[in-house]
């Protein structure tokens, strides 16, 4: 925590964004989320959450700065400020604190951006009101607030099941160099899940399943393996909305990728490459192909949600 003479205190958190390396997709629930079996995996892209102590009475209010901050609603839609309202209620305490987002996580780009928010105003107010929860209630107000949340607490490389809220830690060894390629727009979970459901029509759909391909190259961090069971139930589905991703996993490909995906719903496109020399090749073949408004290097896995300040 730290404090300044102009203001009270404050608590930064900074949260990593998610690629999913194998996202399998199971039938739709009776509550309408679909069961899932996924490798989530955190990546060096990061938004900061700042929470800074108000006057008593003053409410909760909200400022994003970054790249894509325009975008984002600065009201109790933005699922940062859910957060903040749920912690208040759970733990009894008031609701009123300055909440600011440095955003680094493609907004509405599949790496569980907004998820991110919500993990970090989570943790920040905690920390700020010096609630004492315990992590695993932690966990579970996560969820509630969304199915990818509790992993941008937990970071690493963990499988995720249910609707992507249970997890499981996994063995992981080494670092991976990613490129990731954004879209000039975002695509929506919910109309990616839709369009899922459309293509498969009346097809019978079996329980998702981690393959044991993708555990086994974590647990030898064999790069080439792992790039070659990377996989995505949603990957057609994003495609069918956004034709051009085709063509930008093709372009990755063509530069000498061990993998190409499509990040969770998308449109963030995802390649694992060799080494920092490949990352870099790829990235300038992206970007001179023109097929994608910017790129970003990451490696992972990294930390779930930490205070930094
Ligand atoms: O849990 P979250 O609010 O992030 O989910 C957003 C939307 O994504 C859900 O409303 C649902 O349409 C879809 N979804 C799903 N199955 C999951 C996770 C998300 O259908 N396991």
């Amino acid at each position: 925590m730290t404090t300044d003479r102009h203001a009270g205190a404050s608590v930064t958190v900074r949260v990593p964004a998610k690629v999913n390396l194998q996202l399998g997709v199971g039938p739709k629930r009776a509550d309408g989320y679909h069961e899932l079996a996924t490798v989530f995996h955190a990546v060096s892209l990061f938004d900061d959450v700042r929470a800074r102590q108000v006057k008593p009475g003053a409410g909760i209010s909200l400022t994003i700065s970054g790249e894509d901050a325009s975008e984002l609603p600065l009201d109790e839609t933005n699922l940062a400020w859910r957060a903040v309202l749920l912690l208040a209620d759970h733990a009894g305490h008031p609701a009123d604190v300055e909440l600011h987002l440095q955003k680094g996580i493609p907004v509405a780009g599949g790496m569980a951006g907004g998820s991110a928010d919500a993990a970090g105003a989570l943790l920040a107010c905690e920390s700020l009101w010096q609630l004492g929860i315990a992590r695993a209630e932690l966990m579970e107000l996560a969820a509630q607030l969304g199915s990818d949340v509790p992993f941008a607490l937990h970071g690493g490389t963990a499988i995720g099941t249910g609707r992507g809220e249970r997890l499981l830690s996994a063995l992981s060894r080494g670092a991976f160099e990613w490129v990731f390629a954004l879209a000039d727009k975002g695509l929506s979970t919910p109309d990616v899940y839709a369009e899922c459901d459309r293509l498969r029509g009346e097809k019978r759909v079996s329980a998702p399943v981690v393959p044991p391909e993708i555990m086994q190259a974590l647990r030898a961090g064999d790069a080439v393996a792992l790039g070659a069971a990377l996989s995505n139930d949603l990957q057609s589905a994003a495609i069918s909305l956004r034709p051009v991703l085709a063509q930008v996993l093709e372009v990755g490909a063509e530069y000498g990728a061990l993998g190409a995906i499509v990040s969770g719903s998308g449109p963030t496109c995802a390649f694992l490459a060799a080494d920092e020399e490949q990352a870099l090749d790829i990235a300038v073949g992206l970007t001179s192909a023109g097929v994608c408004r910017t790129v970003k290097r990451a490696t992972g896995a990294v930390p779930g949600a930490r205070i930094v300040a």
